[in-house]
């Protein structure tokens, strides 16, 4: 229960986030820890929005607090740093999170911002699933290497947004009438690149649903989840830009990436726990 309590907080705070960022609120707090020199600021939405992020991330770093405890009591040897180490992420994550609020979120630490939020909620996600020592992870898992592809995929995608150049391809499929652009350089490779590797996830994704005929149903089932939601993130990301990114179209795209993580760690963690029984 507290464990997918904490899964679900993360879940919530990330895709939160996005919203907050996409109705441009980031900075409606100027000042931190507190919020316009309060606990509780003045009622504006756009104060409302990114006070409330703020404190889905108290309750959310409450629970992982307790998760990690719990966990950190029941793993032995190595695994043990699993839970230190997410611990010690969350702190460098407050202290950053102030960083970039104080000096009006430059888009390297935004970015470092976003990764680290992504790798707590990948070891939040890998507590919630083993609750004690299950062996050693074994990387040669065509889950691992989707899970990893979307991982580096979305933290890219984060550079796109926070660099501002989610419309440097203003159309699609091409790129600025092109296939592939003459002046490949700046915001337009930045954006360009995190298009085509959005293609190869998609080919990989394919790929594996295919193989996936070799193996049993089940990885079937799993394979074809991933297939159809990075199927539907690439369509969303059209959506962003013939929206011209409409906050909702984003927020939606970074919860399918969510999603699609999610769904990858658990395939790969299940086939690990499999191996080792
Ligand atoms: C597997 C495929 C993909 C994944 C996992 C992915 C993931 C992401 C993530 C996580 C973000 C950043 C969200 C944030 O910072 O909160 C992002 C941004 C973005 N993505 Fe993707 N993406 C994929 C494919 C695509 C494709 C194919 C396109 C375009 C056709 C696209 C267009 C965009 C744009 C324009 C942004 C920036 C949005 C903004 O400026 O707010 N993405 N992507």
């Amino acid at each position: 229960m507290l464990a997918k309590v904490t899964v679900s907080l993360f879940f919530i705070l990330l895709v939160w986030g996005n919203v907050v960022s996409g109705l441009g609120a980031g900075l409606a707090c100027p000042d931190w820890p507190l919020c316009h020199g309060k606990l509780i600021p003045p009622l504006r939405s756009d104060i409302f929005m990114e006070w409330m992020h703020r404190n889905i991330g108290l309750i959310a770093s409450i629970f992982l607090l307790l998760l990690s405890y719990r966990r950190f009591k029941s793993y032995r040897g190595k695994v043990k740093l699993i839970p230190i180490l997410t611990v010690l992420l969350l702190l460098a994550q407050v202290v950053l999170g102030g960083r970039v609020v104080l000096s009006e979120l430059p888009v390297d630490l935004t970015t470092i911002h976003f990764a680290i939020a992504l790798i707590i909620f990948s070891l939040v996600f890998y507590m919630a699933f083993f609750s004690e020592n299950k062996g050693t992870l074994r990387m040669d898992s065509p889950f691992f290497l989707i899970a990893l592809m979307v991982f580096i995929q979305s933290v890219l995608g984060a550079y796109v947004r926070h660099s501002g150049a989610g419309l440097a391809c203003p159309d699609w499929p091409t790129c600025l009438g092109y296939w592939i652009p003459p002046e490949l350089s700046g915001s337009v490779l930045i954006h360009f690149i995190h298009r085509t590797l959005g293609y190869i996830i998609f080919a990989l994704a394919l790929l594996f649903f295919a193989l996936s005929f070799l193996k049993d149903k089940n990885i079937r089932l799993k394979s074809f989840i991933i297939l159809a939601l990075v199927t539907i993130q690439i369509l969303v990301g059209v959506g962003i830009v013939h929206s011209k990114l409409f906050f909702l179209t984003t927020a939606f795209h970074l919860a399918i990436a969510l999603t699609i993580l999610l769904v990858s760690l658990y395939s790969w963690f299940q086939e690990v726990e499999r191996s080792n029984v």
